[in-house]
């Protein structure tokens, strides 16, 4: 064991032995599964760091007791009693650490889509209560009926997805863009938002979470919930999506059968698939998209999550990938705590972008 007696010189010599070693954990974390090498052999390496601290915490813990109960107690520092308490929760934060990377390091496949619940589920029965209450919160924010235009142009009036629902499909999708290992933050669009409640949804799990509707009453409902809420990480605006520009500014795009004219609506499929980047993710949840994914040349990964430029086999491949993601996600603009030690704090953010969060660290 190193010098124990002087606990500050046993931490610096640590922490700057194990902050190496984390920074080669950190990378490894952060590239596809399938290119790591010698990833469990460095979180071997890390679990014995843990036991050299845990040791070396065990005698300098031992030692200050002594003092404290000595004739010499006076003399003991209420800094080394600190640094020794603050090595203790360091100490628990490894453990967690490690957990989760050894969560990461095996892949245990989960499903993108919970299984269908069986009827006379309680948790179904939970599910519709949240849904229905839900489904109140969204007339309070949009009360207002369909304009004239938008009925010309072929528009569905507000009719809004399940918000449990939507929020299936987001976290698939957000596991999808782990496992593409897309660079952050994620942006997230909702074309033909309506009063805007999936995208206040969206910015639950995507840094950036926006939204675009046609019709203009529609859009000001949406504006006044985001400013009454001060949600700053949402924005909503008009457009016409049929001649939207932008679609290659997303990471994310969702669109709920928009229109009910049909050439409207294939103009609108086709303009997303095609001027969206390839590997760009769609959340399209309704059945013709499913039949026309593949002449858009979207793979469908499962459900309702689409690939834009991506073949059948690449996104079965990608949709094995997303099922070794793990399921915990930290909110976007969630403060991480490193107990002060950037080393720490870079391998939980490293875990969270594999879907494990270690307890303690929020
Ligand atoms: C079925 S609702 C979906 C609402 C919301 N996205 C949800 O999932 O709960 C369709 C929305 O798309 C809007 N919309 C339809 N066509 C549009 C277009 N061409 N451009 C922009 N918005 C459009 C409608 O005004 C309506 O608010």
């Amino acid at each position: 064991m190193r010098n124990s007696d002087d606990p500050q010189v046993f931490w610096d010599a640590f922490d700057v032995e194990t902050g190496a070693l984390a920074a080669q954990l950190v990378r490894q974390l952060r590239i596809p599964q399938a290119r790591r090498r010698g990833f469990s052999g460095l979180i071997g390496k890390f679990d014995k760091q843990w036991i050299t601290l845990h040791n070396a915490l065990l005698v300098m813990e031992r030692a200050q007791r002594r003092a404290l109960k000595g004739p010499e107690r006076e003399s003991v520092e209420s800094a080394n009693i600190r640094l020794l308490r603050m090595m203790r929760r360091r100490l628990h934060m490894m453990k967690r650490i490690s957990e989760a990377m050894t969560l990461v390091s095996k892949g245990k496949p989960r499903p993108l889509y919970p299984p269908l619940r069986k009827k006379n589920d309680v948790e179904q029965t939970q599910a519709f209560a949240l849904d229905t209450a839900m489904a109140f919160l969204h007339r309070l924010i949009n009360p207002n009926g369909q304009s004239e235009e938008a009925k010309d142009l072929g528009c569905f009036s507000d009719i809004p997805l399940s918000s449990a629902a939507f929020i299936a499909h987001a976290h698939a999708a957000l596991r999808v863009a782990m496992a593409q290992k897309r660079p952050e933050p994620l942006r997230f669009v909702d074309v033909g938002c309506g009063g805007g409640m999936k995208v206040l949804l969206a910015a639950e799990m995507f840094e950036q979470a926006e939204g675009y509707d046609f019709d203009p009453n529609y859009v000001a409902a949406a504006k006044k919930a985001v400013v009454q809420m001060n949600l700053q990480r949402c924005r909503i605006f008009e457009a016409n999506a049929l001649s939207f520009e932008e679609y290659e500014n997303y990471d994310v795009i969702y669109f709920y059968q928009p229109m009910s004219d049909s050439n409207g609506l294939e103009v609108l499929e086709e303009r997303i698939a095609r001027q969206a980047r390839p590997g760009t993710i769609l959340i399209a949840p309704y059945l013709r998209f499913v039949q026309r994914a593949e002449t858009l040349n979207c793979g469908r990964v499962e459900g309702a999550i689409f690939v834009t430029g991506t073949s059948q086999k690449e996104a079965d491949a990608l949709r094995v990938r997303a099922e070794r993601i793990g399921p915990q996600m930290l909110r976007p603009g969630q403060v991480v705590r490193g107990l002060g030690v950037d080393w720490m704090r870079g391998l939980v953010l490293a875990c969270a972008v594999n879907g494990y969060v270690p307890d303690r660290s929020i």
